[in-house]
């Protein structure tokens, strides 16, 4: 038997999802509350302009495969499975608004106590993390006085197409994500998308809600990177366009997933050094370039979120682990880590610090010149091993370890809770760690 699918909220999603669906073979209900939008269905006629879409609905109506209506319980007790692609605008301080989503979710939760085989949910719409298990189950289980996993099972499903190619990123989108309960791989999801040619990734529930939040907050600060800096540069007489293609030709840092790993700050001699000189470039000839003038601001938050959480922690001794900007050099220029330790000392915190590639007496040039400025007494401080870092410290601030410094930090940690800011392997699942990642 081909399952039924109800597709609510018939705008671009919607009328895309539920033309490409007819596609895939299924029969489809699409509800809205739009009359104007049922009436244009029912006809044969595409609500949205988009490529394909017109042949698509006016064939899939033609067929008596799709057919409109405002009745949410009939869909839902007509289908198997149904797609919430309502809209969810920004209010009016910037937040989203679910307010159609818990309509349509309170109308389906109240369909699906009058219905006596389970019911498939899939949320298209893009939803805030936590909307899943905060909000959207337990309004289904009210409604419907039945529990998840048993009366229905729901899914979230972002959507990733782009408007103009829609139907064809339908059919190729980059993944299909699925965020599903624990240990449920989505078959319900597998069948209906088995046309369609993507990898499936099931996920947690808020994983696969963030992953659409940061794919689009990420295509806004690339266009905002670019378009800044492509500002800048037309102002030196730079072909801004051109810089870009060969900029996006090295596919090994600047379009890959390098730097994409969220964690602590950034530093060196180079980062903070060539961001500053940008923007000065910009203030000089007064190109407005807010976004790149945020990038600095923005690191500096960072290593002060992670005083902070120190801050929480009861006065005492720390480890911190890793002085150099990053492992494997002795660089200390613009480290986030003598930032964060001199705000610590300044504020009369002890500190014991280990990096193996950083001895005071081998610094040499600018970069003794900077730690003699920032941390004059860090030969008092940096102890020669992992173990005279750890032992007594109250907390271990992990910022890089490697190699066998690695083991000899696993043999000595006692019961000190440990604040991880590089994600460390193997630490995260100790016995008798207090651990705290610093995003994750
Ligand atoms: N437009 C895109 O390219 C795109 C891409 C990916 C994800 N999204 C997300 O998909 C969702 C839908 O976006 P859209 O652009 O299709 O929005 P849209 O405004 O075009 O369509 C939303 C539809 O929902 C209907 N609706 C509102 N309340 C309803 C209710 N209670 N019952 C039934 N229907 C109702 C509206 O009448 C409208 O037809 C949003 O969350 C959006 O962020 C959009």
């Amino acid at each position: 038997m081909s399952l039924k699918v109800s597709v609510l909220g018939i705008g671009y999603v919607g009328a895309v999802s539920a033309g490409c669906l007819v596609s895939l073979g299924f029969d489809v209900v699409g509800v809205d509350v739009a009359a104007e939008k049922i009436a244009m269905i029912n006809r044969g006629v595409s609500p949205i302009v988009e490529a394909e879409i017109s042949t698509l609905i006016a064939g899939a109506v033609a067929s008596g495969r799709l057919r409109a209506t405002d009745d949410v319980e009939r869909a839902v007790l007509e289908t198997d499975v149904s797609f919430i692609s309502v809209g969810t605008p920004s209010a009016a301080d910037g937040s989203v608004s679910l307010r159609a989503v818990d309509e349509v979710v309170w109308a389906i939760g109240e369909a699906i106590g009058r219905k006596t085989s389970p019911h498939v949910i899939v949320m298209r719409s893009t939803v805030p993390p936590g909307t899943a298990e905060d909000r959207v189950i337990p309004a289904l289980e009210q409604a419907s006085g039945k529990r998840a996993g048993e009366g229905f099972f729901y899914y979230s499903n972002p959507e990733f197409l782009r408007e103009g190619t829609s139907v064809r990123d339908f059919h190729a989108p980059p993944f299909t994500l699925v965020g599903a309960p624990d240990g449920d791989a989505a078959a319900i999801l597998r069948t209906i998308y088995a046309g369609v040619d993507a990898p499936v990734h099931v996920a947690p529930y808020r994983i696969a809600e963030s992953v659409k939040y940061l794919s689009n907050a990420y295509h806004a600060v690339k266009l905002a990177f670019a378009n800044e800096a492509g500002s800048v540069l037309s102002a030196y007489g730079v072909d801004a366009r051109e810089a870009f293609r060969l900029f996006c030709e090295d596919r090994s840092l600047n379009i890959s997933a390098a730097y994409l790993r969220p964690g602590f700050a950034f530093g060196g001699s180079c980062l903070p050094k060539d961001m500053r000189s940008l923007v000065s470039l910009a203030d000089r000839k007064g190109v407005p370039a807010p976004f790149l003038a945020q990038v600095m601001p923005s690191n500096e938050a960072i290593i002060g979120r992670v005083f902070d959480l120190i801050s929480r922690h009861k006065r005492g001794r720390i480890a911190l682990l890793g002085l150099a900007f990053k492992p494997g050099t002795d660089d200390l220029r613009e480290s986030p880590f003598v930032a964060l330790a001199e705000r610590l000392l300044g504020r009369g915190w002890e500190i014991r610090i280990f990096d193996r590639n950083v001895q005071t007496a081998r610094l040499v040039g600018s970069n003794r010149a900077f730690i003699e400025q920032e941390l004059p007494h860090l030969d008092r401080i940096l102890v020669p091993s992992v173990a005279e870092a750890v032992e007594g410290a109250t907390l271990v601030v992990i910022g890089h370890v490697t190699g066998s410094d690695q083991d000899e930090l696993l043999e000595t940690l006692t019961n000190q809770p440990v604040l991880d800011l590089v994600g460390l392997p193997h630490i995260r699942h100790l016995d008798g760690i207090v651990y705290q990642g610093l995003c994750w």
